[in-house]
């Protein structure tokens, strides 16, 4: 080796686009001339040619793409990586690469089967940084990329790409010399690009604007200090210049069809490697397991999505595929992510999936809280299915189910419950991590689905679907009330302004509710129609403003204050009608959940939040529908301490509100988008007829 670069490249006598394997090729099969690709191809190498030694290896027909030798392997120290094509469509080049290596005197290290690795078009040697870059999201596996660290003795820095179009790292990124790295950020994904930063300072990189990366800028092959490329735009040559390095055009044309330029139709053989280097590499991997419905539920392609999107891959073990109906699926996953932290961020997804984490040794880590109020680091944030912890080889079910908490063992680690925070002891024990825990989803196919009704998710309901919804709501809400189950109704000021209070004291009268929960502002603006037939001023018969009517509020306020409070005023004979009155005749707790925008506020109201939320907590508990009417913020803070199985039903006018709702709601939520007061009076109208109830 002297100080020309040695490179390999394959005359394009066999070249065309004949499948599509990357965006580039869509629209081109056919379409590219052989005699322009020839003479570009030679003009490349002629440019290639004045400074550096070029190696041929002879072109095979039936193999369009063995023009792009980048993909031949990964050569380090006469060690050459042959590849493992992702597509079928270019496996046969493995072969004829892998031969030629053998003859030229590199000693061949083959990766596992079925790992695929797209050779140097997916991994750079970068000796100023002694390390190796290797992309993973798009053709080369990220469980590739151990094994490259173990086979070349370096340091794997794995990149994901995420643009279809950047498809191998060559496309978007290369290392012209000088120390310098020449990237497209947009084909990368946040972290990737947090591992570019914080091993290239801000002068050592060259940002490429996206114009730029779509004529190949990126996929430069340097010889001296000439970097030959398809295209660089104006700002590119001028940075290039900056660090001592001059762009060269040469046009590739038709072999960007097939979706290369200079880089792919090279493979540089004797790159220079940094002495002394080890094998490293932050690859995780974890055995996870699933059973249930896998396949009807979508629950196998859910976790297997959830992985790929939070920026790790998935390998399927095994799957058992349940064959009739009613049977179970099983399956064991190999999930792997470029660092532990990120897998710990796919984890606790998978695990509210009903997956469990290292199926061989299920143990649940316990860490002390390290002060009152605080968990350790790594705790694990509950969700709102049923869970299990796996104390000292046994299954204890968690109690007080609830999401955005943390799970206390008791000390003799015999059970274990939901706690928040704010409530932890210092030095109690808490779950951390991910393994050793599983939650258990209600299971949608199996014997007692025949008397649950699912109408799901969330949208913008058409008439005939409120109606649909509103009965099939009264059927359910009959029954809770038959066996004397527990209805709660969360809700907003809009079902005064909606005129639907009406409805409302009437559900309360007639026992279809058992807990009212709301802010100060639905209690306010129903006492202020109770006493003056308005709200907020409006007068709801009329539908406009009275007179002096804005401070009617205000003075609803001011005189359930001179009785001390709803209750007192109900007693004294003051307060004689409406949603509140009711709830004092009817026996029906209430908790109002004061806020910093109140009037008053009612003497009711809990203006100490902690303990309105833990108020509400112990009212939600037990409960077997929660209605929620037109109020987010209330609505959400009732659903977020409610464990899943409870059915949910969410009113609003906003979508967006239902959406919200419904994003962190369950199987059993319901999303409605229309009037509160109209779905009010059908529920109304429905339950009357049908059971016969009068008012
Ligand atoms: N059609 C080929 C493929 O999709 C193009 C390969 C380009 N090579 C490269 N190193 N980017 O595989």
């Amino acid at each position: 080796m002297g100080d020309r670069p040695r490179l390999l490249m394959c005359r394009p006598e066999h070249f065309s686009v004949e499948y599509v394997i990357n965006p580039w090729m869509e629209g081109q099969i056919h379409k590219s001339s052989r005699e322009t690709a020839a003479e570009q191809w030679a003009r490349l190498h002629e440019v290639l040619g004045a400074h550096a030694d070029i190696e041929l290896i002879d072109p095979q027909e039936g193999l369009p793409d063995m023009v792009f030798t980048a993909n031949a392997g990964l050569v380090a120290r006469s060690k050459a990586v042959p590849a493992r094509f992702f597509h079928p469509e270019r496996r046969a080049e493995e072969a004829y690469f892998a031969q030629w290596f053998a003859d030229h005197e590199f000693t061949v290290a083959e990766l596992p089967r079925d790992v695929p690795f797209e050779g140097a078009g997916d991994a750079f040697i970068d000796a100023d940084r002694a390390c190796l870059w290797a992309a993973y999201g798009s053709r080369t596996e990220l469980t590739a990329h151990p094994h490259l660290a173990e086979l070349c003795d370096i340091e794997v820095v794995s990149l994901r790409l995420i643009d279809s179009r950047f498809y191998h790292l060559d496309t978007c990124f290369s290392l012209p010399g000088n120390g310098m790295v020449m990237y497209f950020p947009g084909a990368f994904d946040a972290e990737s690009r947090h591992r570019i930063e914080a091993r290239v300072p801000p002068e050592k990189r060259i940002l490429v604007e996206e114009a730029d990366a779509m004529q190949f800028a990126c996929n430069a092959v340097t010889v001296g200090d000439r970097v030959v490329m398809n295209h660089a735009g104006k700002d590119l040559e001028a940075a290039l210049r900056r660090a001592g390095l001059e762009a060269v055009e040469t046009p590739l044309t038709e072999f960007i069809k097939a979706g290369g330029a200079a880089k792919c139709l090279t493979l540089e053989l004797d790159p220079a490697v940094p002495a002394g280097t080890s094998a490293s590499h932050s690859v995780t991997s974890r055995e996870v397991a699933m059973e249930g419905h896998l396949l009807d539920q979508g629950l196998l392609e859910r976790a297997l999505d959830i992985s790929v999107r939070a920026g790790g891959t998935f390998h399927v073990l095994q799957f058992d595929l349940g064959r009739q109906q009613q049977s179970h699926s099983r399956a064991l996953l190999a999930i792997s992510a470029p660092s532990r932290e990120q897998l710990e961020l796919i984890m606790p997804q998978l695990i509210e999936l009903g997956a469990l984490s290292r199926p061989e040794a299920p143990r649940t880590r316990l860490e002390p809280a390290p002060q009152a109020g605080v968990a350790p680091e790594d705790f694990y944030a509950t969700t709102i299915y049923p869970t299990e912890v796996n104390l000292d080889d046994e299954w204890i079910p968690v109690r007080n189910q609830r999401m955005d908490a943390v799970i206390v063992a008791d000390a003799d680690r015999k059970a274990a419950h939901c706690k928040l925070f704010r409530n932890l002891e210092a030095g109690e024990l808490v779950v951390c991590g991910s393994e050793g825990i599983r939650t258990t989803r209600r299971q949608q196919r199996g014997a007692n689905k025949k008397d649950e009704f699912e109408f799901m998710g969330a949208g913008v309901s058409s008439e005939r679907r409120v109606e649909l919804v509103v009965e099939r709501v009264a059927w359910e809400m009959r029954r809770i009330r038959q066996r004397g189950g527990k209805i709660v109704v969360v809700g907003g000021p809009v079902v005064i302004h909606t005129g639907a209070s009406g409805h409302l004291a009437w559900l309360i009268r007639n026992g279809y509710v058992q807990v009212l929960l709301g802010g100060n502002a639905i209690a306010v603006h129903d006492i202020e129609q109770a006493f003056y037939g308005t709200s907020l001023g409006v007068d709801l018969e009329q539908g406009r403003p009275v007179r002096e009517g804005h401070r009617n509020h205000l003075a609803a306020i001011n005189r359930i204050r001179g009785h001390g409070g709803i209750f007192a005023a109900v007693e004294d004979g003051a307060l004689t009608g409406g949603i509140m009155y009711e709830c004092v005749r009817n026996g029906v707790p209430f908790c109002l959940a004061g806020s910093i925008r109140d009037d008053g506020p009612l003497p009711d109201t809990r203006m100490d939040l902690i303990e309105a939320q833990r108020e509400h907590a112990e009212l939600v508990a037990g409960a077997d529908m929660i209605l929620m009417l037109s109020s987010m913020l209330h609505s959400i803070g009732v659903g977020n301490m409610t464990p899943a199985g409870v059915t949910l039903v969410c009113v609003d006018i906003n979508p967006a509100v239902v959406t919200k709702l419904m994003d962190r709601g369950s199987l059993e939520s319901t999303g409605v988008v229309t009037d509160v007061g109209l779905f009010l009076s059908l529920l109304v109208r429905q339950l009357q007829s049908a059971a016969g109830d009068g008012d």
